[in-house]
């Protein structure tokens, strides 16, 4: 069976922590893999978080391309992969996927999500946000294939640990793919 690729796609925005998080659901999933690319800022922002580096990260993915690579698979419509997720995503990504500012390959990566019409979902995340934040984020929001998932704690599943709530959180953010973690409690209903 071919395995669904999902582009993961890292940048300089606070939540390095649910990169990783994403990369493990993605992994334990059947039939899912994952093709990682990580800005300069992530890479900086993974040491400052997690004091890690990013061949760290490159173990829990199946594919690992450098930022610069803009002749990579990914740069093309033809590449292979069902759909793509920035996480997180950071204020200055946000405005080169929305201006179309391709100058690397995460944001060309995305570019290419947006003209194939493959679900692209961007885990924003700033605070507070600016006029020019949520213009940016307010006009992706109205493609149909774009989803603005800002990584939001969630209390009524009442976790137990900070991890069990970035589990929540990074399993949340995989679900528009079809990804639906073993561990993902969504809302039942009271
Ligand atoms: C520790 C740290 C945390 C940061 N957190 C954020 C953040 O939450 N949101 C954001 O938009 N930028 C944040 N930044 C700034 C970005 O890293 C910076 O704008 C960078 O140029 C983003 O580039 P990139 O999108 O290519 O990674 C942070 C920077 C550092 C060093």
């Amino acid at each position: 069976m071919e395995q669904k690729k999902i582009i993961v796609g890292a940048t300089g925005a606070s939540g390095l922590p649910l990169l990783l998080e994403c990369l493990k659901l993605i992994r334990a999933a059947e039939g899912f893999s994952s093709a990682l690319m990580m800005t300069h800022g992530a890479e900086l922002t993974l040491k400052h978080e997690m004091a890690m580096e990013r061949a760290d990260a490159a173990e829990l993915a199946d594919e690992i391309f450098a930022i610069d690579e803009i002749g990579a698979g990914p740069a093309s419509g033809s590449y292979r992969a069902v759909g793509m997720l920035v996480v997180p995503c950071s204020m200055k990504t946000l405005a080169g996927i929305y201006c179309g500012y391709a100058d690397n390959l995460l944001l060309r990566s995305a570019d290419v999500m947006l003209k194939e019409k493959r679900p692209l979902v961007l885990a924003v995340r700033e605070s507070p946000l600016s006029p020019i934040h949520l213009r940016n984020m307010q006009e992706l929001a109205l493609l149909p294939t774009v989803h603005i998932v800002p990584p939001m704690l969630v209390f009524y599943n009442k976790p137990k640990s900070l991890e069990e709530m970035m589990q929540q959180i990074a399993a949340r953010l995989l679900a528009p793919f079809g990804l639906m973690a073993e561990e993902y409690r969504p809302w039942q209903g009271l």
